[in-house]
C-alpha cells in the first residue's frame, strides 16, 4: 500500500450545517498527524476542473460556527462519466494527492465508491447531509441542525395555526427519507407526520385530523416529507381539502432554509469527532468506508452499506406522535 503524504478534502452534494466543522477537523487532525492537506473546491467538479488549493491550519480558522461550506459544493454530472473521473484522477495525481476525504450524502459516497474501485485510491467518507438517509450511522452531519430549524419554524407557525384556527401542512425536506418529518413532528407536538416510507391514505389522515380538530383542538399541524410522487404538502392538502372544504387549510414549504444556519453543538461535536476519525482511519489503512456513529461510538461503514440505507424508520414513533396529540 502506497504511503499517504497528502490528503485532499472536498464537500459534495447538498450543503449541510456542520460541513465546515468537518473540514476544520479533517484539516487540523491531518496536519497534527504529519500529513499535508489540499482543499478541493466545488466537490468533484473541482477535481475534474483542477480547482485545488493548499490548506494550512489557518485556512480553517473561525469556520466551526458557520453554515454552508467554505469549499463550496456542487452536483457534478461529468464525474458520473469515466472520462470525467479520468480527468479527476489525473488532476489529483498532478496535485500530489494520495487520499481523499469526501464529505457528502448518498450521491457523493456513490461517486467515491466508484472512483475508489476504478483507480484504487484510498477514500474515506463523512456523512454530510440534513436527510439522515445513510446506513450504518445513527446520525449524519447537519441533521440535528435541520431538525432544530424546522422546530423553530413550526413553533412560529403554531401561533398562527392556533390564533386563526387553521390546519397547516408543513413540507420538510428529506430526499426519499422521513426522518426529518417524523422527528420534527415529535419535537413540535404536531398532529401527524407523513413520510415516503409509508403510504398514507387520505382516510387515515382524515381520521387524525378529525381527532385533533373535532375532539379537543381547533388547529392542527401536519408535517409532510417532500415527495414528488404524491405532490408533497400541496398535493396532500388538495386531497384533504376536497374531503373537508370547511377547514381553513394552508400549506407552508420550508425549503432550503432547512439547509442553512449555524450548526448546533451536537452537529459541531459530531463533525469534529468524525473528521478526526477519518484521518485516523486513513492512517490505520482503512479504505472505502464512511465514518458513522452508533450508540455514541465511531464506526467504519463500508460505502455499499452506507449508500444502501436500510436502517428503516422507527414505526413506534408514529404511535408516539398520535398518542401525544390527542
Ligand atoms: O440532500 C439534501 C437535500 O436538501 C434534500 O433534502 C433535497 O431533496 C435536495 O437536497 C434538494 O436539492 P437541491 O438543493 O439541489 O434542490
Amino acid at each position: 500500500m502506497a504511503e499517504i503524504k497528502c490528503i485532499g478534502v472536498l464537500t459534495s452534494g447538498g450543503d449541510a450545517p456542520g460541513m465546515n466543522a468537518a473540514i476544520r477537523a479533517v484539516t487540523r487532525s491531518a496536519i497534527y498527524n504529519g500529513f499535508t492537506v489540499k482543499g478541493i473546491m466545488r466537490g468533484y467538479k473541482g477535481l475534474v476542473h483542477n480547482e485545488i488549493v493548499e490548506f494550512k491550519s489557518q485556512s480553517v480558522s473561525n469556520i466551526i460556527q458557520m453554515g454552508g461550506t467554505i469549499l463550496k459544493t456542487a452536483r457534478c454530472k461529468e464525474f458520473a462519466t469515466p472520462e470525467g473521473r479520468k480527468m479527476a484522477y489525473d488532476n489529483m495525481m498532478a496535485a500530489g494527492i494520495d487520499a481523499l476525504v469526501v464529505i457528502g450524502g448518498d450521491g457523493s459516497l456513490t461517486g467515491a465508491k466508484i472512483f475508489a474501485a476504478e483507480y484504487d485510491i484510498p477514500i474515506v467518507g463523512l456523512p454530510g447531509t440534513i436527510d439522515n438517509d445513510l446506513g450504518g450511522t445513527d446520525s449524519t452531519i447537519g441533521y440535528d441542525t435541520a431538525l432544530n430549524t424546522i422546530m423553530g419554524a413550526v413553533d412560529k407557525l403554531r401561533d398562527t395555526a392556533s390564533s386563526h384556527e387553521r390546519l397547516f401542512f408543513v413540507e420538510v425536506m428529506g430526499h426519499t427519507a422521513g426522518y426529518l418529518s417524523l422527528n420534527s413532528a415529535i419535537a413540535t407536538g404536531s398532529e401527524a407526520a407523513i413520510v415516503p416510507e409509508m403510504d398514507t391514505e387520505v382516510d387515515q389522515l382524515a381520521e387524525l385530523i378529525n381527532n385533533g380538530f373535532r375532539k379537543s383542538k381547533n388547529s392542527a399541524i401536519v408535517i409532510v416529507a417532500e415527495n414528488p410522487k404524491t405532490g408533497g404538502a400541496a398535493g396532500l392538502a388538495e386531497r384533504v381539502k376536497k374531503e373537508f372544504p370547511d377547514y381553513d387549510a394552508r400549506v407552508t414549504i420550508l425549503g432550503h432554509i432547512q439547509r442553512g444556519g449555524s450548526p448546533t453543538a451536537i452537529d459541531r461535536i459530531l463533525a469534529s469527532r468524525m473528521g478526526a476519525a477519518a484521518i485516523e482511519a486513513l492512517s490505520d489503512g482503512q479504505r472505502n468506508v464512511m465514518i458513522g456513529i452508533m450508540n455514541g461510538r465511531i464506526v467504519y461503514v463500508p460505502f455499499a452499506k452506507a449508500i444502501k440505507h436500510d436502517k428503516g424508520i422507527d414505526k413506534s414513533r408514529f404511535e408516539l406522535v398520535k398518542m401525544l396529540s390527542i
